[in-house]
């Protein structure tokens, strides 16, 4: 169990830093949205709880929110299978926008299955908004429509984020360094 190796965590995005982005995101979506009545931002858990909780906050739209947990495939062979949904969606998004708020793109496989799932629903417009990118893993061609930080092939913890479902309480972006 990887969370029993003794590891510290480092501090690479401080809640400071975060929170600056978090605004400066906000407002280019709330611009891109200011003539929309119809905008639904949703999370995807669990890793985007926090990002979404400030980033809501900070829209300035009568947004609604709403939640779907999907579980994710670690293996290309099985990236064209349609999405298992864990907890889906509780509202209808067909005609409506569609703000998907995602904690990290990695390789891509989560988001992408989740964009598929969600444009068979017929939303009027689907955008991604992820905070952070690590576009050195990719495994499939996939952008968020805004992206907080790109970062560097490091594990990241914190903000949401969980290493073995722990840390996910961290108020800032770290990375894990193993002691062992
Ligand atoms: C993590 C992360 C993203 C996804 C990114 O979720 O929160 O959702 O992996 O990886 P990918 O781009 O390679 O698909 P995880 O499956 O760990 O679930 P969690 O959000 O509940 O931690
Ligand atoms: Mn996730
Ligand atoms: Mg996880």
């Amino acid at each position: 169990r990887p969370a029993e190796r003794p590891y510290v965590i480092e501090q690479m995005i401080s809640a400071k830093a975060i929170a600056a982005r978090v605004e400066g995101l906000a407002r280019e979506i709330t611009a891109h949205y200011h003539d929309s009545d119809r905008l639904i931002v949703v999370g995807l858990l669990r890793g985007s709880f926090m990002f979404i909780a400030d980033l809501v906050r900070e829209i300035d739209l009568p947004v609604e929110v709403d939640f779907l947990e999907a579980s994710s495939y670690g293996n290309a062979a099985q990236s064209s299978k349609e999405v298992r949904i864990l907890k889906d969606l509780r509202g209808e998004i067909a005609g409506r926008d569609v703000l998907v708020v995602e904690d990290i793109v990695d390789s891509g496989f989560t988001i992408s299955h989740v964009k598929r799932l969600l444009l068979s629903r017929n939303p009027r417009r689907l955008e991604v908004c992820a905070l952070l990118d690590k576009p050195s893993r990719r495994e499939v061609d996939i952008r968020a429509t805004w992206t907080g930080f790109e970062i560097p092939d490091e594990f990241v913890v914190g903000y949401g984020l969980d290493f073995a479902q722990r840390n996910r309480n961290l108020p800032y972006i770290g990375k894990v360094r193993f002691l062992d």
